[in-house]
């Protein structure tokens, strides 16, 4: 008989220069309870991962779901994808409002059409038909300059977007992740997170990798794919984060962080920000959560 494999998940909570808080390090080390629990029960990795970033998105603690920052004008508008390495299907929504599972409401894109991305207020109406749960924010509309936007210098928040990767005992890799952008956006603007290949990409041949960090590199060397297609060629896992992470930065002056997952059970967490809000866990022991990585 062959031997399953043994389960395994990572999960960030986005790559920058603050370190988390002690309810950050918590709320990630319970998102990797949550996604270990389904891979215990012999769940499938794409159930772990999107059960894992409900929980982040749920706390209100980082950049997604009920946390999500505001684009200029006032408004949160979100991002999510999900990708099943098994047979390549993949779901992504990008600039919903309202909705406080963007993940859920990109897995149902997923299993449910033979689309890859749903955006805007057709892809809220999509995810309220499958009842995806909603949340009222206290969001006042801004009346927009832009002129004076365009000049607006950029903050920062200290929250990040969330991810996961994972393994379950079938050998199947899955990725996923949700945001709500960046500090400083126009309305409108969309990131890494819902392009596949760019912020999120899975691949049994190869590797799961879940982006975060500043979009706009990211999406520029369509990074999650490109570190998949290194480990297809033999690099391991660290290796290839590390290289990709040194082209981020020395082409296109990114900065970002990354969790990869080989169907082997390698893995990597590698980040060129000072901090990386992230863990991973085998279910033996206590789930490993820190700042700083490798
Ligand atoms: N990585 C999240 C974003 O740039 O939107």
């Amino acid at each position: 008989m062959k031997r399953p494999f043994s389960p395994l998940i990572l999960v960030h909570g986005g790559a920058g220069k603050r370190r988390m808080t002690r309810m950050q390090a918590d709320c990630l080390a319970e998102a990797l309870a949550a996604g270990h629990e389904v891979l215990r029960r012999d769940g499938a990795a794409l159930m772990a991962v999107e059960s894992s970033i409900q929980l982040l998105e749920a706390s209100g603690l980082f950049n997604a779901g009920r946390g999500a920052n505001r684009q200029l004008d006032g408004v949160q508008r979100m991002d999510a994808s999900i990708m099943d390495g098994a047979d390549l299907r993949a779901g992504a929504v990008a600039s919903v409002e309202g909705i406080l599972h963007p993940i859920a409401a990109a897995k149902l894109v997923l299993e449910k059409t033979d689309h890859v991305l749903l955006v805007g207020p057709s892809a809220g109406r999509f995810a309220r038909h499958f009842n995806v749960l909603r949340y009222r924010s206290s969001q006042k509309r801004v009346r927009m300059d832009y002129t004076a936007l365009l000049n607006r210098r950029r903050t920062r928040s200290g929250h990040g977007t969330v991810g996961a990767v994972a393994l379950d005992r079938s050998g199947t890799i899955s990725a996923g992740a949700s945001t709500g952008g960046i500090d400083t956006m126009l309305p409108g603007r969309v990131g890494d997170t819902p392009l596949i290949g760019c912020g999120v990409y899975a691949d049994n041949r190869s590797a799961a990798v879940s982006m975060t960090g500043l979009g706009e590199g990211i999406i520029r060397l369509a990074i999650a794919k490109s570190v998949c297609d290194r480990l297809r060629m033999g690099t391991g896992p660290e290796k290839a984060a590390k290289a990709l992470l040194h082209e981020l930065v020395t082409r296109v002056g990114g900065r970002a962080g990354m969790l990869v997952v080989s169907p082997s059970g390698q893995f990597a967490l590698v980040h060129v920000t000072p901090y990386m809000a992230a863990g991973w866990w085998n279910g033996t022991n206590r789930p490993t959560v820190k700042a700083v990585w490798p």
